[in-house]
């Protein structure tokens, strides 16, 4: 097992790539806090709670408020003492031309997938620090962190700019030992990329089949991510494996991107 009894903190870890990640730390031997805006289903609970025997925490947080993130912080001390490991997985999309953007919209998506990160890693490092905890912080990025697209300005803005913070916070603890990465997946199986194609169909006035079919075209790998594929990069990255890796963004994304 690659992360025995390391605890693990995962924002948005209700559904897709963050409840994918919270499986494959269970069967790793991980000690789990799943966060989530929205309740975390039962179903999920008894299903991950039943591979790590209950060393688990579920719990309502928002990573744009910093008393919700402080108060899981300090659940999660009382339970086991320690933090190993953070992952800023929460995020949200929206789709609009620059033109048509509501302002609303630039903040709701600078704060959740921007804020939201510096808020969850800053108050988490302070706790590595302190506890001499040598840590990883590893960050859901986007392969809209490398490229830019047509009605993504807001989404895409918010995921250049969190791996330049990534980076910055990479160099300033890298001498306690606490490892700082990210992954940079394509188009993932989930509920936000399936109500992305749907969008995007109605505003191009395409089918959803059409929307599907071109993103496909766009993958050598041929086919969309599934969560256990960006899973499987998140337990390297938490793992002992990467300790000599830190500052990198790792595209794990059937070869969109080839950066
Ligand atoms: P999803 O929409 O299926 O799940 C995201 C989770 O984040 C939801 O459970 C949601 O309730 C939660 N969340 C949203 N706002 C929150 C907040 N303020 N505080 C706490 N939790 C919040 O999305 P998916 O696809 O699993 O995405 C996860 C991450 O991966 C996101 O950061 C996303 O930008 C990124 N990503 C997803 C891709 C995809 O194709 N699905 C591609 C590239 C990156």
């Amino acid at each position: 097992m690659k992360l025995k009894e390391k605890v693990a903190l995962i924002t948005g870890a209700a559904r897709g790539i963050g409840k994918g990640i919270a499986e494959e730390y269970a069967k790793e031997g991980a000690y789990l806090i799943l966060t989530d805006i929205m309740p975390i289903p039962n179903e999920t609970i008894s299903e991950i709670g039943s591979i790590t025997l209950g060393n688990m925490i579920s719990q309502k947080m928002d990573v744009r408020k910093p008393e919700d993130i402080e108060k899981v912080i300090n659940l999660a001390l009382e339970k086991y003492g320690k933090i190993d490991i953070l992952v800023n997985n929460a995020g949200i999309c929206r789709t609009n031309l620059v033109i048509d953007a509501p302002e609303s919209e630039l903040d709701l998506v600078i704060d959740t997938n921007l804020k939201g990160v510096v808020l969850c890693s800053k108050a988490i490092v302070k706790e590595m620090i302190k506890l001499n905890t040598k840590g990883k912080i590893i960050t859901i990025a986007s392969i809209m962190s490398r490229i830019g697209e047509a009605s993504f300005s807001n989404y895409t803005a918010s995921k250049h700019a969190v791996l330049g913070f990534m980076r910055c916070l990479a160099y300033e603890v890298a001498h306690y030992g606490i490892n700082v990465n990210s992954i940079c997946p394509g188009f993932v199986d989930t509920d936000m990329e399936r109500s992305l194609e749907l969008a995007l169909a109605e505003a191009q006035n395409k089918t959803l089949e059409d929307v599907k079919n071109f993103y496909k075209s766009q993958v050598p790998l041929e086919r969309f991510a599934q969560p256990r594929d960006i899973a499987r990069t998140a337990v390297f990255l938490a793992s002992s494996d990467s300790d000599y890796i830190t500052g990198q963004a790792i595209n794990v994304c059937g070869g969109v991107v080839m950066s």
